[in-house]
Formats: C-alpha cells, structure tokens, sequence
C-alpha cells in the first residue's frame, strides 16, 4: 500500500487511491503473457486526457471472478481531505470491512463475525495485496494505489472508443508487472468518453476493469484468471455518512494503537441523562458528590415503592449513613428509606425495561458510579450527537441490574480531545474534554440494550442546597439556627458568599457531629460588621432505615448476641446501631417471638440465610463500621458548646491572604414559617417599598422559608417588639425584622441588590378626611415633620393619650395629634383647610383579628355585600346592642354582628374556612371595651365648666339637634330595619357627647 501511495507530509494518504476491487491471484511473470506498450503506444497523440479522480468519492462496484463462478459486490469510501478510506465487500451474503486509518497510520479488517485484526498501514503491503489468514476462504483483496497509478507506472496504452453497458469509454490497456510478487497480467480498463455526461458530474469516471492472466498455484500448476470489476453509482464525494471510516460499534480490535486513556472522573458532578430502552426514554437528572458522599437524582417513578404514584422524584442518597431520602416532588412528601440494594435499578423486571427504572448508575466512586473501573478498550472515533467522541468498551460479566447480574458489552463515548464542552455552571471547571456523552450496554442474554445520553455533564460540585432533605423533617425534628460572625465585610468579602457559606456549612456539621445533609436550608448572609449563617438542623434518620429489609429470612450460624423482649424492629436496630462489643452488621427481628439477634456478618450473599415466615433479616446498607448518627437535641447541644469554646472556625483563603473566622453567637430564636397562617397580600399595602436597599445590623428577628407578604404580616402582627419595617431577600425568601423606622434615619439606608425595604405605612391604620382639620386646637403638636407616615407614626406610638387621629398640615410640615376619632370630633372642631389632610384610626382598629375563626351565630344583626372595614363601622355605630365582635366570612361578603365574645370567655371560637373573627377590643376614645351598649348612647352627666370654644361648638350642635330633631323617628325606624346608618346622626350624637367630655 504504502509503496504505492505518495508522502504528504507526516500523513501518508494515497492521493490517487482508487481502492479498486481487482482481485489478483498469484500470478507469476509469464513472460511473454503480456507485453509492455512501447513508448510510441503510450505517447499515442490521438490519446484523449489520461482520467483525473475527485479527492472524494465513492462507488459500488459489482466484481465478476469467472475462473471462480462468483460474483463479489463491494462498496469504496475514499476520503482524502480527512485522511481516511473504507472498503466493504459482500460475499454469499458475509460482509467483510476494511477501514483505513491513515492518521494512525493502522488497518482494520472486520470479518463477518464482528472479530478484527489490526495491522500496520506502513508495512501491510504484502498483507494487503496478497491477503491475510483471516480472509484465506476470499479471493485476495487487492487495493492498488489505483489503476491509474498502475497505469502511470507501467505505461498506459490507448487502444481506442468502445461502449460498456451501453456507455460510451475510452478504452485503455496496461500490461502490469508486479515485481514484489512477480506476476504479470493485462489490465484493460474503461473510463467514460470526455463528452459523455455523468451522473455524478464528474468527467471521465472509472465504467470497468478487466483483469486476464496467469497464475500458478501453490502445487505448481498453472491457473488463468478472468475478472470483470464493474463500477456504478460512481459518485464524486462521499456521500454516505461517518459510519463507513469507523469500526463498528461493538467490535473490539485488539493491538489498536490506545491514543486515548479511559477518562478519569472529578470527585463531584452534576449530569442530566437520558435513559434509551425498548419501551421509550427516561430522564434523570444527578448530582453526584464524592466529598460528601452524597447523590441525588431526580426521576419519575412508575408507581414504585415508597413513591406509589407517578409524581415526578428527588431521590437523595446518604452514604454516610446508607440512608435515602425518597421525596415526591409534588406533594413534598418524603419517605425514608434503605438505599437499596443495586440502588437505582432496584425492584426493575429487565425485560420490562422503560416502564421501570434502569439506571446504569450507582453511588461508588466516579470510576465506579460510571463502570469506569472496567478494562477498556479505545475503541477509536465515533460520533454520537453529531459530537466527534473516543469510544471505549469492556465486557464485564457482573452487569448490575434489578439486582441480578449480567453479561454486558459496555461502549463509552467520550468527547473527543479535539472538541470542547463550555458549561455554564461554576467557575473551577470550564469544561474541558473529560466529558461523558453516551454510554450503550447491552446485554447479549437477556437480550437487550440500553442506552444512556449524558447532558450538561459538568464536573462542579453540586450546589450544596440541592440535597435538601427538608421535605423529611418538620417540628420537633427540626431546629433552626443562626450564627454570628463578627469581622469587616465588605464589598470584596462579600464575593466569596458561596465560599462561607461552603465553609461554614462543613464547620457546622462538624461541630455537631452530624452529617451535612442535615444542615439544611443553609444561607449566608452579610451585614457590614457582621456575618450571618441561618439554617434548619434536623433530625438524624430512623436507625431501621439504615438496615435493608429481607422479609422471611433468617440469618444461619451467626448469631453473635440475642436479645428476647423486644417489642419492635426499631429497638432491634437500635440495639444493632449502638452495639459497642462489635461491629453488628445485620440482626433477624421476629415480631410474634420478639427475640432480636445481632450479627457481625453483613454479606448478602444470599448463601447463609435461610427461610423463616416468622422473621425478617436486616442488614446494614452501609457495610462499614459508621458511627451512630447524633440525635437532633445532642446535635443542637454540641453545636452551642462548640460555639461557646470558639470552636466553630471557618478560613477562607482570599487571594492574598487567608482569613480566619469564629462563630461568636449561635441562636435558635428564629422561626420558620411551616405552620403559619396565610395571610392577604393586601398587608403589603401598609408599607412603603424601596427596591434594593436595607437598613443593616438592625434585625430583631429573621424568619426564614415566608414570602414577601407574609413577612409584612409577621411584621403587623409582632408582639415582641414594634415592628417598623422589614426587608425581604428574594434569593433566599429571608424576612428580616426590625424595630427601626427608616424614615427617622434614613442614612441608615444601604444599597443591596436583591434585597427590598419596606417601611411601615402607619397611614394604613387611618382613615383620610383630606383638606380637612379637626385638631387645630389640640395642643400636641409637631413640627418639622415632613410626611404624613411620619405623623401617623407619632400618634400610633404617642403614650400621652390614646391618638385616635391626626392632622398633618403639609405647608407647615406640622402634625397634630388628637384624643377623638373624627366622627367624635366637636363638629365645630371640623374646618376646612386644603393644605391639611385629617386622619382618623379606622374602626378596625378597635378589633382584635382571629383568622379562619369564627364564633357561634348569635344573631343579633346580619349584613351582607359590604367589606370587613365596613363591618367594624356597623359594629362600632349599632346602637340597637352592644356589638362585642362580629364575624366576617369572605366566601359570602356577610358581615354578622354579635353580643357575644371569646374576651370574656361566654363563647369559644371555632374553626372555620370562610369567616375570621374580630373581637372588639376597646371604644374610639381609646378605653377598653366593655358590654354596656348605653355607654356610648345614652345621655352621660353633663360636665361643668364650659370653655368658650366648647360653647361655640355646643351653640352650633344645638342647632343641628334642633334640626336633625325632625328626622330622628326615621333615622331609629331605619336603624332598627337594618337599614344603611346615616352618619349625619352619628355625627350630631357622638357631637354631643363629646362636647360634654371636652
Ligand atoms: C464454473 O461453471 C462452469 C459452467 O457450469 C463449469 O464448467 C466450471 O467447471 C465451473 N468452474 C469452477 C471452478 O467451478
């Protein structure tokens, strides 16, 4: 091959290597068999062009070897621009290939029966013309570097026109002498006429070889040989796909040259999948992290235990404890469980393949976790997804899957090191080429093949909030935490958030001797002289899903200790979990006997156990002497301790230095919003939003896991502390509550994105009487006061009197503060003023909510189609009893008055979906409520001692009673109708009555 090939450059291709099928024979130079032309022949001036082939292409070619009564079809790929050629050639149905690799300078022959010989392009000629062992039973093959080039060197001559199939051709004729094997033969060979147009667009393309000649046998006699090679479908580029320069899949060539190693995996990844069977695809997506011994992936069981329906899954596993953590992601319910055997392929019927779980996966080393640890074979290039990629391949015979063991052909594609994979996750790892793309299994004996697709293959470690575990635990198994650390951070500290957080979670879990998985929840988070981590500590896992259940069996001969007595499994794990004679590894738990016995041997090599209805065999999953999970409130303990020592110390090595922290405070007074009440988005309306600023170092208390709203109603409704405003996180869902009042010091403000401020709208308890004023004459005044929230404020936090409203007087930036509600006020008091805006408290005020309560029907009045506001007017203004609380049930917009109240203990409230409850609390002028309906109605002793303002304004009230006085028989019948209230009669009533107060 070689010798018949021209150099070029370190790559040696034929450049004119028309791979021509001519089979040839053992033909010695006979010498007067075929004479060379002479030099007037092969110059002959009537010669058209000598041919020309393209740099690519391809051609079937049908070979007649009548000494031998067969016919051989073949087809030729030729590729000279990517250095690479194939010929396949069919006999009495077997295919046989040869791949030429050029850039490895190696051919591949693949017999029908998929085995492959390997040799070297450099020394294969003789291999090559004459055959190899392996093809004996075949003609041997005979790639000549092209006729052309046989013609180029023994001399062509031009014998003139004819026609082949029709076809007109020039007709050339060469007489070869092959001196590596001494033969000769006449070569005549047909290319088309230049005015002949081809299918393939290409002038003068090869139509026919004809090979005659002389062979002598090994025995001595002679053999004439006779052969048509017919080309068709001649093609002038390669037009079949990549496919035909490569090995086939499956096909080992032992001796290949190994241009690339096995890939070795990082010690954490994050990979999507696609898991290809017969019945369809699954998708799975994984985070593996070795560091941590941590998996998780996420899938979509088929109904499977513990899942029992088709809810898409996390499935997170522990192999530090052998536990999983088997969560619904719909319903966030979560099972805890043994990692199962086999582990993902668990509970899986082969040969239903798809409609189960195969998954070729398992939580060992990278090596492992991907069958790495195989003896591969460089199987050479392939493409898969249209990405160049290394194929590997092994047999093993310890296949895993459903829990049996199979034979398997195992192909791995790597991406090929001349491509590049760009991630979008972390910033260690740019990508790289170590990167998985496919991976085919197939399984000879069952028989079946799967395949799985790897996508967004990143070598990062997973973020650590993805083994959230917080679905598992609630309540009492929880705890939630926040740690300080003291120090500067800045703007360029704040850059390494992730890396505290990172830090700070391992310190953490080291601290309190729990794993990390059960540091949940963790944030980070900064304040200029201070640094916070919150997160949730959970419980420690139920020893018995630390043990694989073997229900009805028992182990044989290995019982180290028994116990009698023991009322359940649980307590038999707990005794295996804690043994410290030895490592126990497995116990036997029979419920009707109660005996509990322990074990050192923890194989299940399902030899030593032995059938018992009555007793099930449990063993670690985990075989390893773990120490015993820390119980949640030792944990917790430790952790304080550890804390008070100093002991929890995170580094973080900057750029330039490296930075020591302590955790100097370690605090559970925190809540987390699990069992809240929802609440209306509308508290939202009672503050004032700044984007992307905080008030930093002033939180009295952080809640975690509420949303925006619920954060503002947790601020309302704190009874603890006042609270002014709050900021939320929208990253983290973080609510931050403090007693500061931004406005008062706005200074205090800093920018931080992500993070929104909300003020406390004090306005929102108050109703607005606008270019009005009822307090003029009050005599608590403020001045420089520049908004009406800021006036609001002093009179809701103004200890001197209850504030019942205010005036705030914007040209003057004066803020006057009042004992009445407006409907109170001395009508005289009510003036005009457009520059000042009158706010009363809403009668709301007066009432204390219960939500989703409600107490029992008494009903002494019932209003529909109005709002809750509106309802604790008609409470506070009924006249006709003494309305102690109302209930408000939203689904009906029903307003129901009552006598009754939870206050004094006459009724209890109930539960109920629709209505909430309001208890009233005290009577506009501030002093608590008490059940005297003739408090507010009837005739109070007059006092003595009018002022002069008092009387104007009594002066001016008579009047209007004189007035109203007329209509007051129509005001009580509608009143007592349940008819709309008239506040003009409120007004001159409440009017009087204060006047006399005043
Ligand atoms: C090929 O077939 C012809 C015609 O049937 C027969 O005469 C000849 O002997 C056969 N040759 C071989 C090698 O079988």
């Amino acid at each position: 091959m070689r010798s018949l090939c021209n150099k070029q450059g370190s790559k040696t291709i034929c450049r004119l290597c028309l791979i021509s099928l001519l089979y040839v024979q053992y033909v010695t130079a006979q010498a007067q068999y075929c004479q060379k032309p002479t030099d007037a022949q092969t110059n002959n001036p009537n010669a058209p062009p000598f041919p020309n082939l393209p740099s690519s292409f391809q051609t079937r070619i049908e070979a007649a070897i009548i000494d031998k009564n067969y016919t051989m079809s073949g087809e030729e790929y030729f590729d000279n621009p990517n250095n690479q050629a194939s010929l396949s050639l069919m006999r009495s149905g077997a295919i046989y290939k040869l791949i030429f690799d050029y850039a490895n300078d190696q051919l591949f022959y693949v017999q029908p029966d998929q085995a492959c010989v390997v040799h070297n392009l450099t020394n294969d000629d003789n291999n090559l013309l004459f055959g190899l062992s392996f093809i004996k039973g075949l003609p041997h093959v005979f790639t000549t570097s092209g006729v052309l080039h046989f013609a180029k060197k023994f001399g062509e001559q031009y014998i003139g026109k004819t026609q082949i199939r029709g076809v007109y051709v020039d007709h050339w004729r060469t007489c070869m002498y092959w001196s590596a094997v001494k033969a000769n033969f006449t070569l005549d060979y047909y290319f088309t006429d230049q005015n002949w147009v081809t299918a393939a667009g290409w002038p003068q393309i090869p139509v026919r070889a004809e090979v005659t000649g002389v062979m002598i046998q090994s025995d001595g006699t002679t053999y004439k040989i006779h052969h048509y090679y017919d080309y068709t479908d001649f093609r002038a580029a390669v037009y079949a796909d990549h496919t035909v320069f490569e090995t086939p899949s499956g096909v080992v060539c032992p001796g290949r040259k190994q241009t690339r190693m096995i890939p070795q995996l990082n010690q954490a990844f994050i990979y999507r999948e696609e898991i290809i069977g017969t019945g369809g695809v699954q998708e799975v997506d994984v985070y593996y992290d070795d560091n941590y011994s941590l998996l998780r992936y996420d899938f979509r069981p088929s109904g499977q235990w513990p899942y029992g329906n088709n809810d898409a899954a996390a499935e997170i596993h522990d192999f530090n404890t052998g536990v999983a953590y088997a969560i619904d992601k719909a319903l966030q319910n979560c099972s805890i469980i043994p990692i199962q055997n086999g582990s993902f392929d668990s509970t899986i019927n082969v040969t239903k393949s798809l409609s189960t779980n195969a998954f070729v996966m398992r939580m060992k080393t990278p090596k492992q976790i991907f069958y790495l640890d195989s003896n591969f074979t460089f199987e050479g290039q392939r493409f898969a997804r249209g990405l160049l990629c290394d194929v590997f391949i092994s047999n093993r015979s310890d296949f895993s899957l459903g829990g049996f063991m199979y034979a398997a052909v195992l192909e791995y594609y790597f991406l090929a090191m001349s491509q590049t994979s760009a991630n979008n996750d972390g910033n260690t790892n740019p990508g790289g080429s170590d990167i998985p793309i496919q991976l085919i299994v197939t399984l000879p004996t069952v028989p079946q093949t799967i395949t799985y697709m790897f996508y967004d293959f990143d070598q990062e470690n997973p973020e650590l909030t993805v083994f959230d575990i917080s679905p598992c635990f609630s309540g009492a198994d929880t705890i939630s935490f926040k740690l300080t650390f003291y120090g500067t951070y800045d703007a360029p500290v704040r850059v390494y958030k992730q890396l505290f957080l990172f830090e700070t979670l391992n310190a953490v879990a080291a601290a309190t001797g729990a794993s990390p998985l059960r540091i949940t929840s963790p944030q980070f988070y900064f304040q200029d002289d201070k640094a916070f981590f919150v997160a949730t500590l959970v419980d420690a896992a139920p020893v018995l899903a630390k043990f694989k259940q073997i229900p009805g069996m028992v182990l044989q001969n290995h019982n180290d200790i028994s116990y009698t007595s023991i009322s359940s499994a649980q307590d038999c794990a707990s005794y295996c979990y804690t043994n410290t004679n030895f490592t126990c590894l497995s116990f036997d738990y029979c419920p009707t006997s109660q005996i509990c016995s322990l074990s050192r041997y923890g194989q299940d090599d399902g030899k030593t156990l032995a059938t018992n209805a009555q007793c099930s065999h449990y063993l670690k999953t985990i075989n390893m002497n773990s120490k015993p999970e820390v119980p949640l409130q030792t944990a917790w303990m430790n952790l304080k301790n550890n804390v008070t020592k100093g002991a929890v110390q995170i580094t973080i090595n900057f750029p330039n230095k490296n930075m020591q922290y302590t955790a100097s405070d370690v605090s559970n007074a925190i809540t987390t919003g699990q069992s809240r009440n929802p609440s209306a988005v509308s508290t939202l309306n009672q503050f004032q939003l700044l984007n992307n600023k905080v008030v930093p170092n002033y939180d009295d208390l952080i809640l975690t896991g509420l949303s925006v709203d619920d954060c503002a109603a947790s601020c309302v409704t704190e009874d603890a502390f006042v609270c002014s405003s709050f900021e939320y996180d929208y990253n983290s869902g973080t609510c931050y509550l403090s007693h500061i009042h931004p406005d008062e010091t706005p200074k205090l403000i800093k920018n931080q994105n992500g993070f929104d401020l909300y003020i406390r709208d004090y306005t929102a308890k108050f109703s607005k009487i606008a270019g009005t004023t009822v307090l003029s004459n009050s005599d608590t005044i403020y001045q420089n006061i520049y908004d009406e929230n800021q006036c609001a404020k002093l009179c809701v936090d103004y200890n001197g009197f209850n504030c019942k409203s205010f005036d705030f007087c914007t040209d003057i930036g004066t803020c006057f503060l009042g004992k009445t509600h407006y409907y109170d006020a001395p009508q005289v008091n009510i003036k005009s003023d457009l520059l000042c805006n009158h706010w009363s408290r809403n009668y709301m005020d007066d009432f204390k909510k219960k939500a989703r309560y409600q107490i029992p029907l008494v009903n002494n009045r019932i209003v529909s189609g109005i709002d809750a506001s509106q309802c604790a007017k008609l409470c506070v203004q009924e006249e006709t009893f003494s309305c102690a609380s109302f209930n408000y049930c939203g689904n009906l917009t029903e307003c129901r008055l009552t006598t009754n109240s939870i206050k004094g203990g006459q009724v209890i409230a109930q539960s109920n979906a629709y209505c909430d409850l309001y208890t009233r609390q005290s009577f506009p002028d501030g002093t608590a409520y008490t059940p005297n309906p003739s408090k507010y109605y009837k005739t109070k002793p007059t006092k003595s001692g009018y002022t002069g303002g008092s009387m104007a304004g009594l002066a001016i009230g008579m009047i209007i009673l004189g007035i109203i006085a007329a209509f007051a028989g129509l005001m009580i019948y509608l009143k007592v109708a349940h008819k709309t209230t008239d506040d003009v009669a409120i007004q001159f009533k409440r009017h009087f009555n204060d006047e006399t107060d005043g």
